[in-house]
C-alpha cells in the first residue's frame, strides 16, 4: 500500500452468501471490529441482503455494495436488477466483471464495460475485477490478458470518472481455493494494471488508482500482500464471512 499517493480499501464479497436475517447478525459482529479502520471498508452483499445491510450499517464505517447490476436502466431483462435500482437505495459501490460472472454466467470483456458504463452513470463507484486463468498463466500471457481485460472495461470512461473506479485483480485460480498468489505475484500484476492506466491516462490517474488483490486472501496472509507498494487493498471472498477474519485484514490494512 502507498497511502501517502491512495486510499486502502478492503471490500468482502459475500457471493451468494447470508440470508437477511444473517446479514444483519454478521455485519452487526463486524462493526465494532472496524470501526477504528483506517481504511476504507465495504461489504457486497446478495441483493435481497441490502436493505437490512445498509439499515445495520447506518452510523458505522462499513459502506454498502452490490455483487452485480445491468447495463439497461429498466426493460424486459428478467432476473436482472439496473444500476439505476441500486442508486436509488443509497448504495454507493457495486462489483463488476467477477470472475465468477465471466465464468458461469457468460460475462464477457464488452458487457462488464456496459455495465461499468451503466454503474458509473447511476452515479455507483465500481469495483472491478480481473484476472487470468491458470491456463493464461502457464501460457506467459497474464500481463497481456490482465492490461486488455482492464482496457476494454474502461472503454469510455474519462479520467474524471476513473476517480469512482476501483480495480480488483484477481486470478481466477487463486479464488476460493486456498492457493494465493505470492505477494511478488500480487504485486507484479497490479503493478501492470497500474501501467496500463498510465498508458491509457496518465501518471496521476496511475498513481491515485487503488489496486486490490483478490483470490484467498484472509487473515494468515493479509500483512504479506498488503505490504507490497501496489496492492492497496483486497476483494475478500470466504474470510469476509467470518467477523474476525474479516477484521484482522482491515487491521492489517489500517497500518
Ligand atoms: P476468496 O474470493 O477470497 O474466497 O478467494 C475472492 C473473490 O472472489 O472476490
Amino acid at each position: 500500500m502507498n497511502k501517502q499517493l491512495r486510499k486502502a480499501i478492503i471490500a468482502g464479497n459475500w457471493k451468494m452468501n447470508k440470508t437477511p436475517a444473517e446479514t444483519k447478525s454478521l455485519l452487526t459482529e463486524i462493526a465494532p471490529l472496524v470501526k477504528d479502520a483506517d481504511c476504507d471498508v465495504i461489504a457486497c452483499v446478495p441483493y435481497v441482503d441490502l436493505t437490512t445491510a445498509i439499515d445495520a450499517t447506518q452510523g458505522t464505517n462499513i459502506k454498502i455494495g452490490a455483487e452485480n447490476c445491468h447495463w439497461a436502466e429498466s426493460g424486459a431483462f428478467t432476473g436482472e436488477i439496473s444500476a439505476k435500482m441500486l442508486a436509488s437505495m443509497g448504495l454507493e459501490y457495486v462489483i463488476i466483471g467477477h470472475s465468477e460472472r465471466r465464468q458461469y454466467f457468460g460475462e464477457t470483456d464488452v458487457t462488464v464495460n456496459k455495465r461499468t458504463r451503466a454503474a458509473l452513470d447511476a452515479g455507483l463507484n465500481v469495483i472491478l475485477c480481473v484476472g487470468e486463468l491458470l491456463e493464461q498463466r502457464e501460457q506467459g500471457v497474464t500481463a497481456e490478458l490482465v492490461a486488455m481485460q482492464t482496457k476494454i472495461a474502461l472503454n469510455g470512461v474519462s479520467k474524471d470518472e476513473l476517480k469512482k473506479i476501483i480495480i480488483a485483480y484477481e486470478p481466477v485460480w487463486a479464488i476460493g481455493t486456498g492457493k494465493t498468489a505470492t505477494a511478488d505475484q500480487a504485486n507484479e500484476v497490479c503493478a501492470v494494471i497500474r501501467k496500463v492506466i498510465a498508458d491509457v491516462y496518465d501518471k496521476a490517474a496511475a498513481d491515485t488508482m487503488t489496486v486490490q488483490y483478490g483470490g484467498s486472501m484472509n487473515d494468515g496472509n493479509a500483512d504479506e500482500l498488503l505490504g507490497k507498494p501496489d496492492v492497496d487493498g483486497g476483494l475478500i471472498g470466504g474470510a469476509a464471512l467470518v467477523a474476525e477474519k474479516f477484521a484482522a485484514i482491515v487491521k492489517a490494512a489500517s497500518k
